[in-house]
């Protein structure tokens, strides 16, 4: 589903990779959480994976497409949600979500038929008509995921999702995260937020400083470690080398 041999990437005038020789594999059927401290190179992973920045080395592959190959393909079998979902304000949901539909030809019938599901999940079905200025940042990111769910993507990408939303709207995200891969594809998110890696996940990756330290099941990590028992939270920061961290 997602595959990563040996990526790195380095910002223009910087002095350390931003990410440093990445191996990675997202098998299908698994929701698979992408965890780090803030600064350790998720977004730029993410943002190589589905295409937005090009790696220094190495190679990506997604749903079978090498992404420098056949980037349309791979475009194409992926869904993603920005950090900050960067949506044209002057649209009214409607006219974007009718954008994306165009743009990855769901047909006028399907596309209906799941933007009613959506759409009243979220509690947006009202503010169709008015320009997306006007939404607050929680609806925002719901007509973002709308969006880039609506064709059904075998991948479906998320960067930090949970940041900047409501209870209620993190228990939405979580579950059509669940309800996705049910139906047979894969999610890779990234977080920095524990609780949600460990309610969520099949396998999780940690990355510090540009380099994956630690990747499999939480038990496979607890046992990795010599922690047999003990919390994630514990577990994040010591392999993220921040031990010496009070606890509470
Ligand atoms: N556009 C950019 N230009 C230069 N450096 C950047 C840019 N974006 C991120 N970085 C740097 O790359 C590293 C990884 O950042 P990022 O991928 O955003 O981490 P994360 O998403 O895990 O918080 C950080 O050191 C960050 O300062
Ligand atoms: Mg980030």
């Amino acid at each position: 589903m997602l595959k990563l041999e040996g990526v790195s990437k380095r910002y223009k005038g910087a002095s350390v990779l931003a990410v440093d020789n990445l191996n990675l594999e997202v098998r299908p059927g698994e929701i698979f959480g992408f965890l780090g401290p803030n600064g350790a190179g998720k977004t730029t992973t993410i943002k190589m994976v589905v295409g937005l920045l090009t790696p220094d080395q190495g190679k990506l592959e997604v749903n079978g497409h090498d992404l420098a190959r056949d980037p349309l393909a791979a475009k194409h079998s992926i869904g993603y949600v920005p950090d900050k979902p960067d949506l044209y304000p002057r649209l009214t949901g409607l006219e974007y979500l009718n954008l994306i539909g165009d743009v990855y030809g769901v047909d006028g019938a399907t596309r209906k038929q799941r933007l009613d599901h959506y759409l009243e999940m979220f509690e947006l079905t009202a503010a169709l008509g008015d320009l997306i200025q006007s939404y607050s940042r929680g609806m925002q990111q719901k007509l973002a995921l709308t969006g880039a769910l609506l064709h059904q993507p075998p991948l479906f990408i998320l960067d930090e999702p949970m940041v900047g939303l409501d209870p209620r709207s993190s228990h939405l995200f979580k579950n059509i995260m669940r309800d996705h891969v049910n139906q047979g594809n894969t999610v890779f998110f990234s977080t920095h937020v524990l609780e949600v890696a460990e309610q969520l996940c099949h396998r999780v990756g940690i990355i510090n400083k540009g380099q994956l330290i630690a990747c499999g099941t939480m038990d496979e990590l607890r046992q990795a470690s010599g922690q047999v028992g003990s919390n994630l939270e514990k577990l994040f920061l010591e392999l993220t080398d921040a031990g010496g961290y009070d606890e509470e």
